[in-house]
C-alpha cells in the first residue's frame, strides 16, 4: 500500500482548519520553492549562521536562522547575542509582498493584506529526526497573522487551541509548497511538529532531504 494512504499521514485537504487558520495546498510553485531554498542557503551562512537555539540549556532539534529580528527563547533582538553578536539580515521586501499575497489568498480583506508588514521571519530547518514541541507564538507584541511556508519533506503539524497544549487539536500534513496562515482567534493557538516524513520532498523543490519552514511575523517592536 502506498505510504500516503496509511494512517501515519494525516488529512490532506486544505481550507479553514479553525476560525482564523487556513491551509492552502501547493501555494508555492516548484520554481518559487527552489528559489527560496537558494535564499535559505545564503541566509544560513550568516552573518548569523544557522543554529539550534537553546531552551533552558538544551539545544532544540530544529535549527533556525532569522531575518529582520533575531529570535532566541523568548525575545527578539537585532543582534544575535546568543550566537556571535552580529546583526541579523534585513527582512526582505519580496517576503513582505509574499506575505501580503498570502493574506489575500487566505481570504483576508484587501485593506488588511495591503497593510500587512511582517518584520521578522524565523526560518527553521528540520532534519528527519527533528521535532518541535507544542508552543504558542507569543513573543510578538503585535497579534497580526503569522504566515507559514513549508518546503521539502512533509511533516505532521499539530494545530491546537489557545488554552492548552492538549486536545482539541488537528493533525495536518504540511507538504512542500503549502501555505498556512493563522491569525485572529487562532493567533495564539498552541502548535508543533510531531514528525518529519523522510523521502517525501518532491523532485525540483530544491531540497532533497529535510524540511524548511518560514514563519513571517510582525514583532510590534521599534528600532
Ligand atoms: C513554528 O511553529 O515556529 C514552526 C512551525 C512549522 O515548522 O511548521
Ligand atoms: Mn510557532
Amino acid at each position: 500500500m502506498n505510504a500516503l494512504f496509511t494512517p501515519e499521514f494525516p488529512e490532506r485537504d486544505g481550507g479553514e482548519i479553525a476560525r482564523g487558520a487556513t491551509l492552502i495546498r501547493s501555494w508555492l510553485t516548484l520554481d518559487q520553492q527552489r528559489w527560496i531554498v537558494g535564499q535559505f542557503r545564503a541566509w544560513a551562512r550568516g552573518p548569523v549562521p544557522i543554529r539550534a537555539a537553546k531552551v533552558r540549556g538544551h539545544e532544540m532539534s530544529v535549527r533556525t536562522v532569522c531575518l529582520g529580528w533575531h529570535w532566541q527563547p523568548y525575545a527578539y533582538t537585532r543582534e544575535a547575542t546568543d550566537v556571535n553578536g552580529a546583526r541579523v539580515l534585513p527582512f526582505p521586501d519580496w517576503m513582505i509582498r509574499l506575505g501580503r499575497d498570502a493574506l489575500r489568498a487566505t481570504g483576508h480583506d484587501e485593506a488588511v493584506a495591503r497593510s500587512y508588514t511582517p518584520d521578522t521571519a524565523l526560518v527553521n530547518f528540520y532534519d528527519v529526526t527533528a521535532r518541535l514541541g507544542m508552543h504558542q507564538d507569543k513573543d510578538e507584541i503585535s497579534r497580526a497573522p503569522v504566515v507559514s511556508l513549508s518546503i521539502g519533506d512533509s511533516c505532521t503539524f499539530r494545530f491546537g487551541n489557545a488554552e492548552s497544549r492538549g486536545r482539541p487539536y488537528t493533525d495536518l500534513l504540511l507538504a512542500s509548497g503549502d501555505l498556512f496562515v493563522f491569525g485572529g482567534p487562532a493567533r495564539l493557538a498552541y502548535h508543533g511538529v510531531t514528525k518529519v516524513h523522510a523521502d517525501t520532498a518532491p523532485e525540483g523543490c530544491g531540497l532533497s532531504r529535510g524540511r524548511i519552514n518560514i514563519t513571517m511575523r510582525t514583532t510590534g517592536l521599534d528600532g
